[in-house]
């Protein structure tokens, strides 16, 4: 095991070290990805089925295929499906975002789907019971994955459906774009003394929040999916707007508040929400651009990303700093990353 571990101290860091790697030789999928586009005429709606956080890679999905497709897109949490599958028909094509590709709630719903849709399985493990059975397949090519929480194949299955959405909208600003995340991700990963840092800072809260806009609500939910995880730490992701319906009750003192605010149109709205829980006494700590300098006056803890990293490309480059984090607080408190308590890698029964 240490072997396979190449230095590291657990496969979950290593993994996330890969990451520039992953996306890169995920993104060697174009030509496939437009040979199945080319392939599926006649398609009028989308609808996601995963979970976990290949659920978060679907909402991102459904983000990017409304505002550039403009194809209506749903998400629907594999367990789910059966309560909500009714309206299904021959023009929807059913994508089924899987790591393992043998989770069983997904393989289930992949059985309803088939009897009336088309089927697209977006899967990491060759030969496993999705790619069998689904249709169609994108191979994400982020190599095995041992860590019981998601990384490398996270940024691998945005990586694909980046591509499928840029593709079908025909967006070669956004294709070209995508060629330039691995250097950015590669980037977050020299800075990791701050997050280290950041980490000795955090690690005795027992809550922490997670707040995001449009393309970066689902890194909220993935960022504050991985704290849970592995650090036992309460962690809950919010759409920033939705702050004031709720969990702005239990933000009060010394709360860390994690802000998700890389450069775009959602930027003035997330800002006016980091200074209503910073106004309450949160900890924030902000997720943003290097040359953000609002952000600098108004956030007392910045991780500074390159700021050519749009909001729309930031989901495969935020995340990394946020897994880093989660990393680090779980081995402040002792705790083992690679093998959380009750969790598995792949889940085989519904
Ligand atoms: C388990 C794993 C998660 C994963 C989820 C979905 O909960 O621990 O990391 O996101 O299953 O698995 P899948 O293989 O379908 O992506």
């Amino acid at each position: 095991e240490m072997a396979e571990k190449e230095g590291y101290d657990h496969f979950m860091i290593k993994e996330i070290n890969e990451q520039a790697t992953s996306v890169k030789n995920t993104l060697t999928q174009k030509d496939n990805i437009q040979k199945i586009i080319d392939d599926l005429d006649d398609i009028s709606r989308i609808c996601f089925v995963a979970c976990g956080t290949s659920y978060h890679a679907s909402l991102t999905g459904k983000y990017l295929l409304e505002s550039l497709a403009g194809i209506p897109t749903d998400v629907i949490l594999a367990s789910e499906f059966k309560y909500s599958a009714k309206t299904l028909d021959e023009n929807t094509l059913v994508i089924f975002i899987s790591q393992s590709g043998e989770t069983a709630d997904s393989l289930k719903a992949l059985d309803v789907a088939n009897e009336t849709s088309k089927t697209l399985g977006i899967v990491n493990v060759a030969g496993s019971s999705i790619t069998r059975r689904a249709q169609y397949v994108i191979q994400t090519q982020a190599g095995p994955e041992i860590g019981v929480a998601a990384t490398k194949t996270y940024v691998s299955q945005l990586t694909a459906v980046y591509l499928f959405a840029a593709l079908m909208a025909k967006d070669d600003r956004l294709l070209n774009d995508l060629d330039k995340v691995p250097d950015f991700i590669n980037e977050v990963l020299e800075d990791v003394e701050s997050i280290k840092a950041m980490s000795q800072r955090y690690n005795y809260a027992k809550d922490f929040f997670y707040l995001g806009r449009g393309y970066s609500y689902p890194t909220a939910l993935e960022g504050a999916l991985k704290l849970k995880e592995i650090s036992y730490i309460h962690g809950e992701g919010y759409a920033a707007g939705e702050l004031k319906h709720g969990p702005l009750a239990l933000i009060d003192e010394g709360i860390p508040v994690v802000v998700v605010i890389p450069p775009g149109d959602s930027h003035k709205k997330t800002m006016s929400n980091l200074e209503e829980v910073k106004s309450r006494g949160a900890r924030v700590l902000a997720f943003g651009a290097a040359d953000d300098e609002e952000l600098a006056e108004k956030a007392p803890e910045v991780f500074k990303i390159n700021p050519e990293v749009s909001e729309i490309i930031a989901p495969l480059v935020y995340i990394v700093p946020l897994q880093l984090l989660s990393y680090y607080i779980t081995i402040e408190k002792g705790f083992d990353p690679d093998k959380p308590r009750n969790l598995a890698k792949c889940v085989t029964v519904e």
